[in-house]
């Protein structure tokens, strides 16, 4: 083996251990009555059901959205997934390839590794809420536009008002910068609070970009940890 292919062997052995170590089985924290995300009265299944209707409309217009060209070559569009009465709700970018063939989002490579994030600290996909800014598929993965932000926007802000969760986590600069419209690096925004619509939101590194660089999984480690004592210290 040539001394580059063994570094990146190295280099590729170390992500994985570091994500172990921040992101796996031995991170996990059994922490009582925190995982009670849902509280299941008759209310509730109620406007369980009536958030079910509301989302189903959404998703059917966006199903035959055209208002941008990315419509174009989409093979599915990508609404969201996970409970709708979860109350962290995860936004991402975009759906990357594995989403757009899927229609579900974060089930590719970086998906993987937002799993990992997610049972970090102790929830599983199920109880959380997963979107995207962008519901379709931008060409060769390449970041979306402005206009297109603008124009699927209204969909992702109907979305937030029905699940209407305690706590959002952006994941990466477009996410975080198309709720919260601050110019500022997405290293010096993470971890801290914010609002967006009345609700509060953390932003922090996307998975894709810590697949690139694993040292910042302590990072998000550390922004994992303040959503675990948000969560815990919120009131149903
Ligand atoms: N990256 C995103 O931002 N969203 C996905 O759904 C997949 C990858
Ligand atoms: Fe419509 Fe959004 Fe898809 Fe553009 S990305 S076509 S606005 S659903």
């Amino acid at each position: 083996m040539k001394q580059a292919q063994l570094q990146q062997v190295i280099k590729q052995l170390k992500g994985f251990l570091e994500t172990e170590k921040y992101f796996g089985i031995k991170e996990y924290i059994s922490d009582g009555n925190y995982k009670k995300v849902t509280k299941m009265s008759k209310d509730k299944n109620n406007s369980s059901q009536h958030k079910e209707k509301s989302l189903d409309e959404i998703r059917k217009r966006v199903s035959s959205c055209k208002k941008c060209s990315l419509y174009k070559e989409r093979k599915n569009t990508v609404f969201g997934k996970g409970d709708i009465n979860a109350r962290l709700l995860f936004i991402g970018e975009a759906p990357g390839k594995e989403e757009d063939l899927m229609g579900e989002p974060f089930v590719g490579r970086a998906g993987m590794l937002l799993t990992k994030i997610i049972n970090s600290i102790n929830l599983e996909r199920k109880n959380v809420y997963i979107a995207n800014c962008i519901k379709c598929r931008p060409p060769l993965n390449r970041p979306p536009t402005e206009d297109e932000l603008r124009q699927c926007e209204e969909y992702l802000i109907e979305q937030i008002k029905i699940i209407n969760p305690k706590l959002i986590c952006t994941l990466g600069k477009y996410a975080t910068l198309n709720l919260l419209k601050i110019e500022e690096p997405i290293s010096s925004l993470r971890g801290n609070f914010y609002e967006y619509l009345g609700i509060k939101v953390i932003p922090t590194f996307h998975p894709a970009y810590l697949l690139r660089n694993p040292k910042d999984k302590a990072l998000v480690w550390e922004d994992m940890k303040k959503i675990r004592s948000f969560l815990k210290n919120e009131s149903i």
